[in-house]
């Protein structure tokens, strides 16, 4: 499917897709999704404590989204039930919320995506619970980092391809391995749009290689294990966990390509 919005400036072909550059009215809106994605997310960090049900969280995310005006997107899409995404530990992705508590050494995976006048910001963070391990501190931080990586060296004229690369170099020298079943992605009208946005160089990324101009919004989300990258979905047919239940991280931006870098545009 090839979506093509009226204030396009310029269009990009991979394949037979396009990467949409946005305009700065289209920005606009996104960087207004932003905000309440970002609003979101520090009041999960205020919220996520021990004893409290990930169910309670997704309720306050929503009640805080609506407030702003905002709709929390992910609820109906493709059939998944709740506002927000909750992925503890093993899980990686796509958890989702119900009466489950959290415990001490958690951490806790919070995914919210919102819709403001038609336009889509997705940005998700991994919180510790209280004490976590030193094992638990360092995955976190080095998957903050591989995002940040990307946030401070990304520039129109960069190609996809170096992007995965940053990632995937980044994580694999600090001893982890980079999933390889899901990946970030364009943004904008759609939650998905094109182009897909893997954490690892494969041959079929190099062949749809492309360079990202100024004006492409993206969701850059590194997702990592500190065991195998191979996952699972579990009976619920939504949550990912790894395949051997090791730990894993996921943070995620939203951000729009400048000529002298980037904006991030699910910051406070
Ligand atoms: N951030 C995730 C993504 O980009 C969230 C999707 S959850 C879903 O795909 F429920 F909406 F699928
Ligand atoms: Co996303």
């Amino acid at each position: 499917m090839i979506y093509v919005g009226s204030w396009i400036r310029c269009l990009r072909e991979i394949n037979d897709r396009m990467i949409e550059c946005k305009s700065a009215r289209q920005i606009e809106r996104m960087r207004e999704a932003g905000k309440i994605v970002a609003g979101a997310l520090l009041l999960a960090k205020k919220l996520a404590k021990i004893g409290v049900t990930t169910e309670f969280l997704d309720g306050e995310l929503d009640k805080y989204v609506r407030q702003h005006n905002g709709r929390a997107i992910f609820k109906g899409y493709m059939g998944y039930p709740k506002s927000i995404c909750t992925s503890i530990n093993e899980e990686v992705v796509h958890g989702i919320p119900g009466p489950r508590r959290l415990n001490e050494g958690d951490i806790l995976s919070i995914d919210v995506g919102v819709e403001y006048k038609r336009y889509v910001a997705d940005a998700a963070v991994t919180i510790p619970i209280a004490r976590i391990s030193p094992e638990a501190e360092r995955i976190l931080t080095v998957c903050e980092e591989a995002l940040n990586r990307v946030i401070r060296n990304i520039r129109s004229g960069t190609k996809l391809s170096e992007v995965a690369g940053w990632i995937q170099q980044y994580v694999e020298s600090n001893g982890y391995s980079v999933i390889r079943d899901y990946t970030g992605h364009g943004i904008g009208r759609d939650m998905h749009e094109d182009p897909q946005v893997p954490n690892y160089v494969s041959e079929s990324l190099l062949a749809r290689d492309v360079t990202l101009l100024a004006g492409t919004t993206l969701a850059i989300e590194p997702m990592i294990c500190e065991g195998s990258a191979d996952t699972e979905v579990l009976d619920n047919k939504w949550t990912v966990v790894t395949k051997d239940r090791k730990l894993s991280a996921h943070f995620e931006h939203t951000i729009v390509i400048t000529d002298e870098g980037c904006e991030v545009l699910t910051r406070e």
